[in-house]
């Protein structure tokens, strides 16, 4: 089927290039001209496994091209989806303002029927907007549907998430629309939700809450386990054996980030406000993230007594591994909690280095190019982002170019046990007192 992304970001490029390599005609629009220069020449400016390969790889086929050009991309497909930012504003309510833009923009130029999808992540009732905005705007006698098929791809996995997904959401209010998507996904196996667009948008919101949720709930677990010398690791193994629960997500550390859960949850926050039922647990939920690294800064400092112009190594400055994203990334936040109380910071990230370096703290921070490196001379190492290879890092090496060996380790990645082994002092998260001392 021909189709149309706008918005050639991290869901539109990864989506784009998914329904190509099912098969797809795919045009996808920007207005960025470096960007869309850049993925013509068979760049691609993310990193994501597998991305590259499948953007050449279509691209190559003919079935993925990329256009600044809106009327262009407009005229390409039959579907168009509108992948465009929704940036937080600061009562954490979201912005709208690209989405306005792009119905306002799709209004001028659609000649014919087509159904315009919601992609990005929504507050409910946008679907309704949008389909207000562009009859507003568009030639009078014009039709057109609107869609919401929110998206559920992570960082560092997107392209196996967009290919082999849970669950399909479509939200449609018309059949000659959901007859269209679900023919657009049909190469795809997975069982397909079909909704209103309202349930379809807040569907999106109430998942990503959800998930955070159960990480807050561990770590508030994880609180409790390190005052009462229980292990959170057992605890989350014990509790996700339930079916019921899972044991997914209950991976216990100094909290969520990234471009999503923070934003999503204060955007259901401000929804919940503004229709007036506040949904309190949510505040609660964001609560707890923000204690989970403030209560990990304050053992380092209690163990490590004074901060100031202390040596520390700090692994992993991403959000989460298997990606170079640092935007509201945890990792970052205890860097800068840490060089604010003074202590020196070098820092290591296997794919995230170059985009950290962008940041402002960046300058008051030496980044490595290697972990080791990162070791040496420091008087703790910390573990940020649990990305696998630094559990296979040389401990012996690590232990030997540091100046006292301690370990604190933000996402219990290590076994505490062999780590006390290895002649580490190591401090996880809601372990309780095992394997602290070597
Ligand atoms: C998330 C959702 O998982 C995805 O479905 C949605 O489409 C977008 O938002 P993403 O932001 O890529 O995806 O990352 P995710 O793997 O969900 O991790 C988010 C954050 O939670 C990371 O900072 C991660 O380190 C943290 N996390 C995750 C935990 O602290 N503990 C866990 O058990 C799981």
């Amino acid at each position: 089927m021909d189709m149309t992304i706008i918005g050639s970001g991290y869901v539109g490029l990864t989506t784009g290039a998914c329904f190509a390599e099912v098969g797809h005609d795919v045009t996808c629009v920007d207005n960025n001209p470096d960007k869309i220069k850049t993925l013509e020449a068979g760049e691609i400016p993310i990193y994501e496994p597998g991305l590259a390969d499948i953007v050449r790889k279509n691209v190559a086929a003919g079935r993925l091209r990329f256009t600044t050009d809106t009327k262009e991309g407009v005229a390409a497909g039959d579907i168009i989806f509108i992948a465009v930012p929704t940036p937080p504003q600061p009562d954490g309510s979201v912005d709208l303002r690209f989405i306005e833009k792009v119905a306002r923009e799709i209004a001028e130029v659609i000649t014919d029927y087509k159904v315009i999808v919601d992609k990005s992540t929504v507050p409910v009732n946008t679907g309704e907007k949008v389909a207000e905005t562009i009859r507003r705007y568009a030639p009078e006698g014009i039709e057109f549907d609107v869609v919401s098929n929110p998206e559920f791809l992570r960082e560092g996995s997107a392209v196996a998430d967009l290919l082999h997904p849970d669950r399909i959401v479509i939200g449609a209010n018309s059949d000659r629309a959901l007859a269209l998507m679900q023919k657009l996904y049909e190469p795809f196996v997975a069982p397909v939700l079909v909704t209103d667009i309202n349930s379809a948008e807040m569907i999106k919101h109430a998942a990503n809450s959800f998930l955070a949720l159960k990480i807050s709930y561990i770590n508030a677990v994880a609180a409790i386990c390190e005052k009462s010398g229980a292990d959170v690791e057992k605890v989350a193994e014990g509790i996700g054996m339930d079916k019921r629960i899972g044991r997914q997500f209950l991976n216990a550390g100094i909290g969520y980030g990234g471009s999503c859960f923070p934003k999503d949850i204060a955007a259901f926050t401000a929804i919940s406000e503004q229709i007036g039922i506040p949904f309190n647990l949510l505040n609660e939920v964001q609560r707890i993230n923000a204690s989970a690294l403030s209560r990990f800064v304050d053992r380092i400092r209690e163990t490590l007594w004074v901060l100031q112009e202390k040596k520390i190594a700090v692994l992993g400055m991403s959000f989460k591994p298997d990606t170079d994203d640092v935007r509201c990334s945890v990792a970052m936040d205890l860097i800068e909690a840490l060089v604010g109380e003074g202590a020196e910071v070098t820092a290591f990230d296997p794919k995230g280095a170059e985009k950290a370096a962008e940041l402002p703290v960046a300058s008051r921070i030496q980044i490595a190019p290697t972990a080791l490196d990162a070791c040496d001379g420091a008087e703790a190492l910390v573990i940020a982002t649990d990305w696998p290879e630094f559990e296979a890092l040389d401990f012996a090496e690590v232990k030997a170019r540091m100046v006292t060996p301690l370990i604190f380790d933000g996402r219990n990645l290590l076994d505490p046990e062999t780590m006390r082994k290895r002649g580490f002092e190591y401090h996880g998260i809601g372990r309780g007192t095992a394997g602290s001392k070597p």
